[in-house]
């Protein structure tokens, strides 16, 4: 049996490997939405446990959790309250342990998230700091400021939240007066911790600890360009409409200050001091040629690299979006990522259903519609397409069910503070529970059928259950896509990466060594030339694949002799 084969035949993926980040599959579970074991009708972290033999068997090698900590949930956990305590909506820290510890029995890895940017404002240290007197050291841990205007009745700076609105919130003295303003870069229940004080430092130092100690593999750094803010608070360019300007290509003057580059250099050593291979990645939005700052051996092992997800549908614009993460990660020893949905962003399935100019963030309104089988098809291709690529990718709950982004969400029930802050529609819409089992209550979310946000009836027909086993599902290509990367080595650097010339216009051409990635961007079937008519299927995004023959929005990963 060769290696190939035995790929077919579902034998176990290798696991364990030194520097295991490098080529990964990694699988973003959103606790709430992702399995509910006790009714109530938001996911946690037993359900996660209790799942965890799906994950093994969809062939990933980690598991990103995100925010499962004691919080509000103003921000869906990304406002925690206690980073080193479980939310008893998602469980107990036990109950963390025994997650850990079955997805280690399983040869799964576990990532968690952590969010040093700004705390949740029910954090024990910002009720403090409230109570505290101006100048105190406990408002130090935060950034709390005069305002401006005769009698402090301005903002500090004119810095606008990334939920839309101002930056600042003023606050209420202990006797009673109007007084001192504190920023939050995003939502008012999230305060930015002051990182120009040691003693946030100090802090996080432990945080990392408590959760590497619990056997943790490794950190996403939630707004990872952001703690480190510009001296002096300088005000922001603003443009006519008074709004803060940032040219294409740029971030706010708060995000991507060199400062924040000293954090994982003080991280770095306390995450490699562990056995076992722990890793960061970061989740930082911003200008490309400033990513390879943030990676190589004393700064995070990897980062998010967004310009894949935000690429538009196309030859020139996919190449370029591949070629140049490669050059830049390579050039500081790093591996690249690749994700392309997330729970921040439309749902690649939908996203893809759209002009290529339709914008990713904000969530979508019942208003836009999109061309559901093409944005499936065109989804299916670009998977296939990140798969076969070197370095590690990142997968997001339920997109390998084909899930679409829902729009049909009742407003009162949307819960994104952009929502409520902006009146966009908002992130929910690519939150929505998984569906499990066709004809469970909740399809299978929960035992009970509650369900933090309704299920549209179109999760039926995509439920887990009924996409496996049938060789045309969404789920099985990605099973079968995943064994033959692992299989294959595709995730590693050894067979470099070309674009052959000479396809049929259209037709984006990747090679890693023998295997050739084709992805038909154009609206009509193509022939393919005829070496690669002769080349061995591998698999297939979509139907119509004959032997020299490639429709269109489809994509095949064909091996030649
Ligand atoms: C990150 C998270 C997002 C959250 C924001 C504030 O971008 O991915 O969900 O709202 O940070 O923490």
């Amino acid at each position: 049996m060769t290696q190939l084969d035995s790929a077919l035949t579902g034998a176990p993926a290798t696991h364990g490997a030194p520097e295991w980040w490098r080529d990964a599959v990694v699988y973003q579970v959103y606790p709430r939405s992702f399995a509910d074991s006790d009714g109530d009708g938001m996911g946690d972290l037993p359900g996660v446990t209790a799942r965890l033999p799906y994950l093994r068997d969809l062939g990933v090698d980690a598991i990103w959790l995100s925010p499962f900590y004691t919080s509000p949930q103003h921000d869906g956990g990304y406002d925690v309250a206690d980073y080193t305590d479980v939310d008893p909506r998602f469980g107990s820290l036990a109950d963390a342990d025994a997650l850990i510890a079955r997805a280690h029995e399983l040869g799964l890895r576990v990532v968690v998230d952590l969010v040093p940017n700004h705390s949740s404002s029910e954090h024990v240290l910002f009720q403090q700091a409230l109570a505290a007197a101006p100048g105190s050291p406990e408002r130090d841990l935060y950034v709390f400021r005069e305002g401006r205007g005769e009698h402090g009745e301005l903002p500090p700076n004119n810095w606008t939240s990334i939920f839309h609105g101002p930056a600042w919130t003023r606050v209420t003295e202990a006797d009673g007066t109007p007084g001192q303003w504190y920023l939050h870069i995003f939502d008012t229940s999230q305060p930015d911790w002051n990182w120009d004080n040691p003693a946030v430092h100090e802090m996080f130092r432990g945080v990392l600890r408590f959760w590497l100690d619990r056997g943790a593999d490794g950190f996403r750094v939630d707004v990872a360009h952001g703690m480190v803010k510009p001296e002096g608070l300088p005000d922001a360019t603003v443009n006519a409409e008074g709004l803060i300007d940032i040219p294409e290509g740029e971030v706010p003057v708060y995000f991507d200050n060199d400062g924040v580059l000293d954090i994982y250099r003080e991280w770095r050593p306390i995450v490699d001091s562990y056995a076992g291979d722990r890793m960061m990645v970061l989740e930082a939005w911003i200008p490309e040629h400033r990513l390879p700052l943030y990676i190589g051996p004393e700064e995070a092992h990897q980062s998010f690299n967004f310009g894949f997800l935000q690429a538009r549908w196309g030859v020139p614009t996919m190449r370029a979006a591949i070629e140049k993460p490669l050059a830049l990660a390579d050039a500081v020893g790093a591996p690249t990522t690749w994700v392309l949905s997330n729970h921040d962003v439309i749902r690649h399935a939908t996203r893809y259903g759209f002009p290529p100019e339709h914008r990713f963030g904000e969530g979508l309104s019942r208003e836009e519609v999109p061309d559901t089988e093409l944005g499936r098809r065109r989804a299916r291709a670009a998977t296939l397409l990140m798969l076969a690529l070197p370095g590690s990718a990142y997968l997001y709950q339920g997109e390998e069910l084909g899930l679409p982004e829902v729009a049909d969400i009742p407003d009162e029930l949307r819960e994104d503070p952009s929502h409520h802050r902006a009146g966009v529609p908002g992130r929910d819409g690519c939150r929505v529970p998984l569906p499990w089992e066709k004809d469970a209550p909740a399809y299978g979310f929960s035992p009970t059928g509650a369900s933090w946000l309704p299920q549209p009836a179109v999760f039926a027909e995509l439920a887990a259950d009924v996409q496996a086993g049938d060789p045309t599902s969404t789920l099985e290509m990605y099973r079968l896509a995943l064994r033959l990367r692992g299989e294959l080595g595709l995730g590693r650097h050894v067979e470099g990466v070309e674009f052959p010339d000479g396809l049929p216009e259209g037709v984006l051409a990747v090679r890693r060594g023998s295997v050739w990635v084709l992805v038909n961007t154009g609206d009509a079937a193509v022939e393919l030339p005829a070496p690669l008519a002769a080349a061995t299927l591998l698999v297939a995004s979509g139907p119509g694949v004959a032997r020299g023959v490639l429709p269109a929005d489809t994509a095949v990963w064909l091996r030649t002799a």
